[in-house]
């Protein structure tokens, strides 16, 4: 499978308010297609697992990782718009159970609690999260947090350079 062929994505003609941060709208080509290489290539990773993709814009990591055979993956974002997009293109690709969109505001310290109680993800990803250099220090927490509530869990991470 090629990262392109397949999954297929509705990025578009979606409700838009002004105050969306539309940055989740892109694929960040570098980093996000490295990623889905890596774990095309480490399919054996993956296989069975319970898998938590964050700062997932589209969404596209995530259904990679379904389709290599993750049990489930949950693919959150903190923009409702791109949460909405992440839905629409679950069901384009007839993920649904398999991949199952939530809210993760990495500044919001209720959403880690709650995600963390009685949750088996075993693997945590994100690609290109480091797109400003504030996302440093609240993606530094995000990622403690995380472990604090899936101590057994590993982060996956790709970034570009820019
Ligand atoms: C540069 S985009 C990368 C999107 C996707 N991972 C990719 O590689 O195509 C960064 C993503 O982080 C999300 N994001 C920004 N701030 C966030 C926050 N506080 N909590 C959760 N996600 C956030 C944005 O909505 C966006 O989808």
């Amino acid at each position: 499978m090629a990262v392109d062929e397949g999954v297929k994505l509705v990025m578009a003609g979606l409700r838009c308010d002004d105050d969306s941060d539309l940055i989740g709208l892109d694929v960040w080509q570098g980093a996000t297609k490295k990623l889905c290489e890596y774990c095309m290539k480490n399919s054996n990773l993956f296989r069975g697992a319970a898998v938590l993709e964050i700062g997932a814009g589209v969404g596209i990591l995530g259904m990679v990782l379904s389709k290599l055979g993750a049990r489930r993956v949950y693919i959150s974002d903190y923009d409702e718009v791109v949460l909405e997009v992440i839905r629409a293109n679950i069901q384009l690709n007839g993920l649904d159970g398999k991949c199952v969109e939530c809210k993760l505001d990495w500044s919001n310290d209720e959403h880690f609690d709650a995600f963390g109680r009685g949750s088996d993800v075993s693997i945590i990803v994100g690609s290109d999260l480091l797109y400003s250099s504030h996302m440093a220090k609240l993606l530094h927490s995000a990622v403690r947090r995380l472990f604090e509530v899936l101590p057994h869990a590993v982060f996956i991470m790709s970034h570009k350079k820019r």
